[in-house]
């Protein structure tokens, strides 16, 4: 019977304690990130860590021991070796597959909205008006033939009231989508004596086939101001300071004579063309000259129909479409982007406030 020396004994006992209580040690490793798991490494594999030091003892195994012992031993170095890269993997797919969470990264940026660049324009419009002293009045899109037409002078027979051009809501009655914002002027008109000055953004609906210059659905602003003594001289002047504000200060007004059934002398306003200063492009058909809204003066018929003394007061309106100002502005040349929602369109008004 083979006989060792106790110290002998003892020492290749105490390994092969330390081997066993390492294996298990190692199966139950874990590590949440990189640095842990460079100190695991360390501990275990570096020249100078536990797998190293055994090393170390192995050399003075008995000969006739060191065979066991350094299969062990071996078992020991692979199993340490295998379970350090299967953690690395492991850290590296749970990075790539978003379920780890690194505290220390930059924060994403957030995706800021941009606004709508007709929001941007009817703001601006109504901004250069408020200047001028005009609150913002709103009004119902839904409306009835009073509100949209007969208040404002509509003969019976106009055109306007045939389902060809207006959106009724239900058949046979008189409940329709308004086709303009001067519906606005009416319901303000009906509960406030003047003075009244008002500026009334909104959207309206007309029943026309959808193209690139037309849509079932665009956005007006109308403007109101009533008082005393109040003359086409007084529109004219803030006409002009709105343009000059909207489009620069070289831009040049004319009024060319038009009719509307609600304002008496009714006019239609053309701006010096944005893009060739007045000299001529394609863009204004060569005449130098861009029309951008109608207005006049309110018809006396109109204030007595909304409860205004004619006799006392008078009054100026206007009303331009916002998709042909921002048209002007941005030169969109098709309607149809306004509506879509197309987030390549949108971003390109990221810088306007
Ligand atoms: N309501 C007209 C339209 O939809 C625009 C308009 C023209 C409004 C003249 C006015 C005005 O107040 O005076 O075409």
């Amino acid at each position: 019977m083979l006989t060792l020396p106790d110290e002998k004994f003892k020492m290749i006992f105490d390994m092969i304690n330390k081997i066993n209580d390492l294996l298990a040690e190692i199966n139950q490793l874990k590590a949440t990130g990189k640095d842990e798991l460079e100190a695991l490494r360390i501990k275990y594999l570096s020249k100078k860590g536990e797998i190293a030091l055994l090393m170390n003892d192995f050399r003075s195994v008995a000969a006739e021991q060191k065979r066991e012992t350094g299969q062990k031993l071996n078992e020991l170095k692979e199993k340490a070796q295998a379970k350090i890269n299967e953690l690395k993997e492991l850290l590296e797919n749970q990075r790539s597959s978003g379920d780890f969470v690194d505290l220390t990264r930059t924060a994403y940026p957030y995706s800021v909205g941009t606004r709508h660049p007709l929001s941007i324009v009817g703001k601006e419009i109504c901004d250069i008006f408020g200047r001028l002293g005009f609150n913002i009045a709103e009004g119902p899109e839904i409306e009835d033939d009073w509100h949209v037409f007969s208040s404002l002078n509509f003969a019976p027979d106009h055109p306007a009231r045939d389902m060809q051009d207006t959106f009724f809501v239900a058949y046979g009655t008189d409940i329709l989508l308004r086709t303009h914002t001067s519906s606005v002027q009416t319901r303000v008109m009906e509960k406030t004596q003047p003075p009244i000055r008002i500026i009334c953004p909104g959207r309206v609906y007309r029943n026309e086939a959808i193209s690139y210059r037309a849509h079932c659905f665009f956005h007006q602003v109308e403007g109101l101001y009533i008082g005393k003594n109040v003359s086409f001289a007084d529109l004219k002047q803030a006409l002009l300071f709105f343009a000059k504000e909207m489009f620069g200060a070289g831009t040049k007004i004319r009024l060319r004579p038009s009719f509307f059934p609600f304002t008496e002398p009714s006019a239609e306003m053309d701006i010096s063309c944005n893009l060739c200063g007045g000299k001529g492009c394609p863009f204004c058909k060569h005449t130098g000259w861009v029309e951008i809204l109608g207005c006049g003066m309110v018809d006396p018929n109109v204030l007595d129909n909304c409860g205004i003394d004619s006799q006392i007061y008078s009054g100026y309106a206007f009303g331009m479409g916002i998709e042909r100002i921002a048209n002007l502005k941005y030169q969109v040349k098709d309607l149809r982007l306004f509506s879509e929602n197309d987030v390549r369109f949108l971003r390109q008004f990221e810088s306007a406030t």
